[in-house]
C-alpha cells in the first residue's frame, strides 16, 4: 500500500503519550484506517471516559488494539485455529476479529458481551505507541475518535474539529468546548490514514455454530478471508452480536446526503440548480460540466481503495462549504466497493425524500 506522508512518531512525544493512558487518560491516535480514541482496555474508568468524550450509548463494545506479537490468549479464550490464521495473514493492518473473551478482561471493553474485538494496527505510530504503552503488553480500547454518528476522523485535524482543540492544543481546558477537549490528552499526528475506513470486523467468536461472520466490510474484502480459512463469512444474523458501526444511521455529515445514479444526477441537477439549491457534489466519474457548474465539488479516485481514502474527507469538506446539499454519485456495486457502498449507505440513511422537499420549497 501507498504510504501518504505517515509521520515517523517522535519517542519523547510517544512516552507521553503513552504515560497519559497508563495514568487512565485519553490519546487520539492514527491508524491505517482512522484515527482512534484510545484509552486503556484494563482500566474500565479510563474506557468510560471514551464513552463520555464520544457521547456514545453505553451498550456499544469497543475494539482492543494490541502491539504486533502481543498475546493473544491473555484478551480471549478458544480461541479457533481459523482466527490464528486470520491474525497471521492479515495482521498488522485492518482486521477485527471478534472472539470470545477471557473472563479477567473488564466487560467495559465489550459493553458486558462475553466476546471482544482484537485488532492489530500498522500505521508506525499506532505500533510505536502500543510498544511504549506497558512495555507493549497493554491493550488500547480504540473507537474512531469522532463523536457518536458523526464521520471518522482520517487526520489530526478531523480529530480536533471533533474535540474543538486547536492546533497546538494539547489538551489544555480550550474555550466553551472546555469539557471536552479537558478529556483529551492529546492528539498524535500521523498523517492521512491511508486506509480511510473502518476495519473489516469478522466475528470468529461463534465460528462452530454460525462460521465466520462478517460485521463490517472493509479494505480486506470476505474473499480474502475466504482465501485464508476455506471459508466466506456470512452476512449478519440476527444473533450476531451487536457493532454500533452497523447501526442503519452513522457516518452522516450534518448536512442532508443523498445518493443517485449517474443518470439520476443528470436529471436532477439542474432541476436543483434552476431553484438556486446549493449542491456539493462527490463522485467518482463527474462530468466536467457538472462539477463546474456545483456550488462544490469532490472528484475521488474510481478504484475502491483510492475512492475509500478520500472518502471521509471529501463528506467532511462538502459538510464545510455551506451547501444545501451533499449529492453522491453512486459507486459500483460490485464486491471490491462493498467497505465503500456500506458506509455511503449509512450515510444516507434517512434521506429519501430530501430532494423533493428541496425542490418543493
Ligand atoms: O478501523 C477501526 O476499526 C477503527 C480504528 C480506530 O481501529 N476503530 C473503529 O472503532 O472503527 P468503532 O468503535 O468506531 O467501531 C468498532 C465497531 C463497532 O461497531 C463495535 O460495536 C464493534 O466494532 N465491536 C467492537 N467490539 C465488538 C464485540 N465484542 N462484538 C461485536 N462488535 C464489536
Ligand atoms: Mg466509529
Amino acid at each position: 500500500m501507498k504510504q501518504h506522508h505517515a509521520a515517523v512518531a517522535d519517542a519523547a512525544v510517544i512516552a507521553e503519550a503513552a504515560a497519559i493512558l497508563e495514568e487512565g487518560g485519553l490519546v487520539a491516535f492514527p491508524t491505517e484506517t482512522v484515527y482512534g480514541l484510545g484509552a486503556d482496555a484494563e482500566n474500565p474508568a479510563a474506557v468510560a471516559r471514551i464513552y463520555e468524550a464520544k457521547g456514545r450509548p453505553h451498550d456499544h463494545p469497543v475494539i482492543v488494539h494490541l502491539a504486533p506479537g502481543a498475546d493473544l490468549d491473555y484478551w480471549t479464550t478458544d480461541v479457533p485455529e481459523e482466527a490464528r490464521q486470520l491474525a497471521q495473514a492479515f495482521w498488522p493492518g485492518p482486521l477485527t476479529l471478534i472472539l470470545k473473551r477471557n473472563p479477567q478482561i473488564p466487560d467495559a471493553v465489550s459493553a458486558g458481551q462475553d466476546s471482544v474485538g482484537m485488532r492489530c494496527p500498522s500505521h508506525p505510530v499506532a505500533i510505536a505507541l502500543l510498544q511504549a504503552f506497558k512495555g507493549g503488553k497493554g491493550g488500547l480500547a480504540a473507537p474512531s475518535a469522532n463523536k457518536f454518528g458523526n464521520v471518522s476522523p482520517t487526520t489530526a485535524q478531523h480529530v480536533r474539529d471533533e474535540f474543538g482543540l486547536d492546533e497546538h492544543d494539547d489538551g489544555a481546558i480550550n474555550g466553551d468546548d472546555a469539557c471536552s477537549a479537558a478529556e483529551l490528552g492529546m492528539v498524535l499526528e500521523g498523517g492521512s490514514s491511508e486506509v480511510g475506513i473502518e476495519s473489516t470486523i469478522v466475528d470468529m467468536s461463534r465460528l462452530a455454530t454460525h462460521g465466520p461472520v462478517l460485521l463490517r466490510p472493509g479494505h480486506i474484502s470476505a474473499q480474502q478471508i475466504a482465501d485464508v480459512i476455506g471459508m466466506l463469512p456470512a452476512a449478519p444474523d440476527q444473533a450476531a452480536p451487536r457493532a454500533s458501526g452497523t447501526l442503519e444511521s452513522h457516518y452522516a455529515p450534518r448536512t442532508p446526503v443523498t445518493m443517485l445514479s449517474a443518470d439520476a444526477l443528470a436529471d436532477t441537477l439542474p432541476k436543483l440548480q434552476a431553484k438556486a439549491i446549493k449542491v456539493a457534489l462527490i463522485g467518482h466519474a463527474l462530468p466536467a460540466d457538472w462539477t463546474a457548474s456545483a456550488h462544490a465539488q469532490r472528484v475521488l479516485p474510481a478504484d475502491p481503495a483510492g475512492y475509500a481514502y478520500g472518502l471521509y474527507a471529501a463528506l467532511r469538506d462538502m459538510d464545510q462549504g455551506g451547501a444545501d446539499l451533499i449529492l453522491v454519485e453512486t459507486p459500483p456495486q460490485d464486491h471490491a466497493w462493498a467497505g465503500v457502498n456500506d458506509r455511503l449507505r449509512r450515510s444516507v440513511f434517512g434521506s429519501a425524500g430530501v430532494i423533493d422537499a428541496l425542490l418543493q420549497k
